[in-house]
């Protein structure tokens, strides 16, 4: 096993109806700054079930936080936050309301050019406090309830950002809340926990038997439940199970001591920010296409994977491989997620577009080794055609 450092204060709740619980999780006498997406918590009741349980504090709010949340949008919230000298964020969504959140409780406390936030290295804000947040969960994928990272878009790059002040201070994970979500986002739900599972699991072995055996327990435990959670939306233990998943993916339990690789995510934002793909699609289609190019890098794992996760047991190595991967490529495809590029209309033509941006935003070497060149993305595009 490797080293590592594991740090994650982030207070949970979980379960029906736990909205009541917000009255002891937000300071009495705190100005919030409460923010949210496009409308759904609007249309759904959340966010009037969220202020009902705020009594006596001074409410501010913020809508309209896309996906895939912009610089320039946040900024907006930033100026308010001073404005009225916030001192508590509460985020009401999925993921980028999460991270526009994120980015929102730094950039209020900052001096400088805010953009120097976004920190493309992955290295932390150069910050030294953030407003304090906390999260009422409306979509389950990202895992950023728990963790203290964030992806903002700023002139079609999605640039993440990182700080030590960023953790949440609690999330509420109301399955329920989630019920009204439409098909395709349960289904990049899935798909989101799904991949950022096997970029911490599907490496090189290191003999890490306790972070394995929990990463084979949320892949299978979401082979179980996709199909039944998207057919019955309002099926509240698969649903459950979703949302645990989705958050113990990504708060750093299943990522420490092993390597990580992240290409999936690297080459899948550049996908997104070109052509606008849901983040969780892009994954779904260059994944399948990432294992088949990479066989022999990730060979021992992707044998451990179809073994453990998928059951193929009875047939020789090489087999075991092609087997696990097009068992996930029909994981993804059954829950209604097409795996190809050429299915949302990315064309040959696109790839070498696609190559510009991976090499002007620096991702020449990426995976669990950092051997995976320009080169190798190209061959891996083609292969997602
Ligand atoms: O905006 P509203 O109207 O609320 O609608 C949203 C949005 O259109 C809708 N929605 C959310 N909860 C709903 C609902 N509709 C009905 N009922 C509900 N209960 O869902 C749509 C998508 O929301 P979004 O927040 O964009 O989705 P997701 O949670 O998948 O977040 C994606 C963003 O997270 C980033 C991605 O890059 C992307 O920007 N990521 C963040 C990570 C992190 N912080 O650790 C890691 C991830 O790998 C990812 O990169
Ligand atoms: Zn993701």
């Amino acid at each position: 096993m490797l080293n590592f450092n594991f740090y994650n204060p982030t207070h949970i709740v979980f379960g029906k109806d736990t909205l009541d619980q917000l009255n002891s999780l937000v300071p009495a006498d705190a100005k919030v700054l409460i923010t949210y997406g496009g409308g759904s918590v609007n249309r759904f009741g959340t966010l009037d079930k969220v202020i009902q349980n705020l009594p006596g504090r001074k409410i501010f709010q913020f809508g309209g936080i896309e996906p895939n949340p912009q610089y320039n949008t946040l900024m907006k919230a930033v100026q308010i936050a001073k404005d009225e000298n916030v001192d508590f964020l509460l985020a009401v969504g999925g993921g980028s309301v999460m991270d526009g959140t994120k980015f929102i409780a730094l950039a209020s406390r900052y001096e400088g050019d805010c953009l120097d936030l976004l920190t493309p290295e992955f290295d932390l804000a150069p910050v030294d406090s953030a407003i304090p947040m906390g999260t009422v969960v409306t979509l389950p994928a990202t895992g950023s309830e728990m963790n203290n990272g964030a992806v903002i878009s700023h002139k079609n790059l999605k640039v993440p950002v990182f700080s030590m002040f960023t953790f949440p201070k609690f999330s509420i994970l109301d399955p329920t809340l989630t019920f009204t979500l439409p098909t395709t986002q349960v289904a990049n739900g899935i798909i989101d926990t799904f991949i950022h599972t096997v970029e911490q699991y599907v490496t090189y072995p290191v003999d890490a038997r306790f972070q394995d055996r929990t990463a084979e327990g949320i892949l299978k435990t979401l082979i179980e439940i996709g199909k039944t959670t998207i057919e019955e939306p309002t099926n509240y233990d698969a649903r459950a199970n979703l949302v645990w998943c989705a958050t113990m993916a990504l708060n750093g339990l299943i990522g420490a001591g092993v390597p990580q690789d992240w290409t999936t995510h690297m080459i899948g934002h550049e996908v997104t920010a070109m052509f606008g793909v849901d983040h969780a699609k892009t994954l779904a289609i260059l994944q399948p296409a990432i294992w088949e190019v990479r066989k022999e890098q990730k060979r021992a794992k992707l044998i451990q994977y179809a073994e453990r996760v998928w059951d193929i047991t009875e047939c020789d190595e090489d087999l075991k491989i092609e087997l696990g991967i097009q068992k996930t490529r029909a994981f993804f495809e059954e829950l209604g997620v097409k795996t190809h590029l050429s299915d949302y209309d990315i064309t040959e033509e696109k790839i070498e577009d696609l190559i510009l941006a991976l090499k002007n935003n620096n991702r020449t070497a990426l995976s669990e080794t950092g051997d995976l060149t320009l080169e190798i993305s190209r061959e891996i595009l083609k292969k997602a055609l």
